[in-house]
Formats: structure tokens, sequence, C-alpha cells
């Protein structure tokens, strides 16, 4: 199964797509945290993606449908995936539908999790991610056991320089210019989840895990 999780910055795609690639053995690809770790690697990719993220702007699709056709070509990906951040633009979903046909693979499913902007302001700025891995957490919302530390893995927690507050009211513009249009293209298709992102996180996830045969 080829699964796309669909909503604005901070809605929780991360955390939920860490409990759903868990629970449906999908690899979990997110593009946002490939280019962090290319970042973190100081590959030309990382440094490039760089100039585009710390603005809260898209990385050029060319550089980013690249990235994602060769992620999705290795063996981990043949059956399914979960797609987290990626397709953000027309030209992504399209590029996408066109490499999935490649091997007779199709998009099954898009849960499209919603909130509403005055509440992702409040989660981007409260949010804490893991130096080594990523794991996500919230000073109120999904606190760490100790602070500052990732329950995972022990690895120190930081706060992501896109989380500042012009960044991000920046990176919700963006999306409701160039990814919201992605809701109408895929409800189309009939393959639309909505999914209310307001809800506690466990709440969220079961919703998600039902909508996919499991339980939390
Ligand atoms: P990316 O890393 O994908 O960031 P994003 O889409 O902005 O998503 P976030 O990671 O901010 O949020 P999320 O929905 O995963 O929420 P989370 O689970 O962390 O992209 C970053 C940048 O990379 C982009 O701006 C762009 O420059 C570039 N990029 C990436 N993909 C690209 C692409 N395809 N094309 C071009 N450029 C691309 O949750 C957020 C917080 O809320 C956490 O603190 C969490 O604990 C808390 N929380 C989660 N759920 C709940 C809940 N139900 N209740 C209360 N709190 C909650
Ligand atoms: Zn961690």
């Amino acid at each position: 199964k080829y699964i796309v999780l669909l909503g604005p910055p901070g809605a929780g795609k991360g955390t939920q797509a860490a409990v759903l690639s868990k629970a449906l053995e999908l690899a979990h690809i997110s593009s946002g945290d490939i280019f962090r770790e290319n970042l973190k690697a100081q590959t030309e990719l990382g440094k490039l993606a760089q100039t585009f993220m710390s603005r809260g702007e898209l990385v050029p699709d060319d550089v980013t449908i690249a990235m994602i056709e060769e992620r999705l070509s290795r063996p981990d990906c043949a059956q399914g995936a979960l797609l987290d951040g990626f397709p953000r633009t027309p030209a992504q979903a399209q590029a996408l539908a066109d490499m999935l046909a490649k091997t007779g693979g199709k998009v099954d499913a898009v849960p499209y999790i919603a909130v509403p902007a005055e509440e992702l302001i409040q989660r981007l700025s409260g949010r804490w991610t893991c130096r080594a891995e990523g794991h996500v957490y919230h000073q109120v919302f999904n606190p760490p056991q100790k602070a500052g530390v990732c329950d995972v893995d022990g690895s120190e927690l930081y706060q992501r320089d896109d989380d500042k507050s012009e960044t991000v009211e920046r990176r919700i513009r963006v999306y409701m210019e160039q990814t919201a249009p992605l809701i109408a293209f895929y409800r189309e298709k009939g393959l639309l989840m909505d999914v209310d992102g307001t809800r506690p996180i466990d709440e969220v996830s079961k919703t998600l895990l039902a909508a996919f045969g499991k339980e939390l």
C-alpha cells in the first residue's frame, strides 16, 4: 500500500506517521526528515534545501521529486510506503503517480489531517525535535519523560529553526497556496479520508489505525 499523509505544517503528520508506519509495517518516508538528514551531513542537497527551508518556502520540485524517486526505488518501498510531506504541489502529485505506475503501483489512500491555523502556531512553537532521529514532542501536549531528552534514544531535543513564528506563518501561507489544492485533487479521485486533527494524539491515531483495520 502507498499512503500519502496530507495536512498543514504542525497537523501531526510526523507524529501519526510514526504510529501508522509501525502498525502497517510500511517504510516512513518524510521529505522534511530527508532534507534535515542531508543538512546534518552537509551534503550539497542539504545545503541547497536549507536555503528554502529556513525561509519557510518549498524546495524546488525537480530536486524534491528526484530525491523521493531515489528513496522509493529502494527495496523497503517495493510493497508500499507511508509518505509524509510529499507530494506538496500538483507537479509532485503527478510525478508520484508516474513513478508508482512504472512498477504497477498507485496511491491507495490519502488521510487528510485537518487543523485550523491558530492551533498550528501553538503546536509548532512548543515542538521539540530529537537531534538523532527526528522524534517529535510538545512541551505541553506530548512532553518527553525527561525535559530536553528523547524518550526513544536519549538524544538531545532541539527547536527547529523553521519553527520561529514568522517562518511558521510563511509555511502556513505556502501550504494554503501550493499544497491545499491537493485536497481537491485526491478527493476527486475518491482517495481522500477526512481526519479531525484537533483531537488528542491517541484519538487521532485510533481513527487512522481503524481506517486501515488496526487497533492502538
Ligand atoms: P516538513 O518537515 O515536512 O514540515 P511540515 O510539513 O511543515 O510539517 P511539520 O513537520 O512541521 O509538522 P507535522 O504535520 O509533521 O506535525 P508534528 O507531528 O511534528 O517540511 C519542512 C520544510 O522542508 C518545508 O517547509 C520545505 O521547505 C521542505 N520540504 C519538505 N517536503 C517538501 C516537499 N515535498 N516539497 C518541497 N519542499 C519540501 O506535530 C507538530 C507538533 O504538534 C508536535 O510538537 C507534536 O507533538 C504536536 N501534536 C501533534 N499532534 C497533536 C495533537 N493531536 N494534539 C496536540 N498536539 C499535537
Ligand atoms: Zn529520538
